[in-house]
Parts: structure tokens; C-alpha cells; sequence
């Protein structure tokens, strides 16, 4: 025995993600954040390279066994992983895993919720919604994840101006830029709570 007192264990986050993963990097590189697993159902995937950098194990997932088998929830027992961070992760959970992590599961989304969310609402559909309806700001979102789409209850939110020469892709930009800025940190709030 070494007699040194062993501190709380860290929260092990796994991250779920399906496209480039520059939220998830973020999220890694913030040292903050115990990020455990990756989570990702598109082989070459850009968030599998990040992780393979950072020194962290993915788990690529496969479309029946997640919706109708057992959703990979031996896997994340075997990881011991406490909370859910979706960064760009574009299947809808299965009931199963949210009652597995009840308030325990959490999403960014590029708008300000509850305008523009739901089915299909994801990238650049997002931003060219908000900017054919005329919006004069947009945002992000952050929010628990419940069995709707983009419905859970919001945690955060943050605004930006859509200028009238924004295109999709500028605003796309500005909004990663929002959700790099705060998506680290509130999550490394609420692991504190
Ligand atoms: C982000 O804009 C996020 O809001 C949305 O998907 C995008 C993922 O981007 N849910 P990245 O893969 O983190 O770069």
C-alpha cells in the first residue's frame, strides 16, 4: 500500500460522432474532460483519425446491432463510461440507451433551439433554413438528449449575427467557431455539478 488517499474517479465520457470530429477534438484537447471512447458509425470518419492521434479507442458501430440488438451498452459497461457527449452524431439514440444514462446524455446543436431542429435538420440544412427564413441571428445549442429530436431541455445557448452576405458555409463557420468556444466548457461544468 502506498498509503496515498485515492481521489473521486473521473467521469468517462464517451463521445459519440459520425462526421470530421472538430468538436470531439476539442472536447479531447481540453484537459478537462476524461474523454474514454469514441463512438462513430461512418468508417473513415474524420473523429476516428482524431482519435487514433489522441491515443483513444473507437468503437465503430453497425446500424442493426445498435437500433434492435443490445445498442452497445456492453461495450460502454466494459469502458465504464458515465456520460454521453453527441458531437455531430446523426443517428437518433434508441430508447434503451437514454433510459441507460437518464440525465447523463447531451447534444450541440447549430441553431437556436427549439427553431430549426428535427428530423433532417442537421448541417448545412440547418444554416440554409435560418438563412431562407431571414433570420437575423442564429446559435447553438446545447441540451440533454431526450427520445425526440432536438427536444431536451436546453442547458446552453449562445448567438451570433447572420449578416445578409452570409452564405451556409460562413455561417457554418461562425457557428463551429461558437461551438468550440463553449462546448468544452460547458461540459466540463456539468461534470462538475
Ligand atoms: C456541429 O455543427 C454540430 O452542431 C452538429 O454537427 C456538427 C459536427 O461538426 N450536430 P464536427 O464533426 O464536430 O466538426
Amino acid at each position: 500500500m502506498s498509503g496515498k488517499k485515492k481521489g473521486p474517479r473521473q467521469i468517462r465520457v464517451a463521445i459519440f460522432a459520425s462526421g470530421a470530429g472538430s468538436n470531439a477534438e476539442k472536447i479531447i484537447t481540453s484537459s478537462r474532460s476524461g474523454v474514454a471512447l469514441i463512438v462513430c458509425n461512418k468508417p473513415g470518419a474524420g473523429v476516428l483519425s482524431i482519435a487514433a492521434k489522441a491515443g483513444i479507442p473507437s468503437l465503430l458501430i453497425e446500424k442493426e446491432r445498435f437500433f434492435n440488438g443490445d445498442h452497445y451498452l456492453p461495450e460502454l459497461k466494459e469502458q465504464q463510461i458515465d456520460f454521453i457527449v453527441l458531437a455531430g452524431f446523426l443517428w437518433k439514440l434508441p430508447p434503451a440507451l437514454i433510459k441507460a444514462y437518464p440525465g447523463r446524455i447531451i447534444n450541440i446543436h447549430p441553431a437556436l433551439l427549439p427553431k430549426f431542429g428535427g428530423k433532417g435538420m442537421y448541417g448545412h440544412h440547418v444554416h440554409e433554413a435560418v438563412i431562407s427564413a431571414g433570420e437575423t441571428e442564429s446559435g447553438i445549442s446545447i441540451h440533454y438528449v431526450d427520445e425526440l429530436y432536438d427536444h431536451g431541455k436546453i442547458i446552453f445557448q449562445a448567438t451570433c449575427r447572420v449578416d445578409k452576405t452570409d452564405t451556409p458555409d460562413s455561417l457554418a463557420k461562425k457557428i463551429h467557431e461558437l461551438e468550440h468556444r463553449h462546448y468544452p466548457r460547458v461540459i466540463a461544468e456539468l461534470l462538475q455539478k
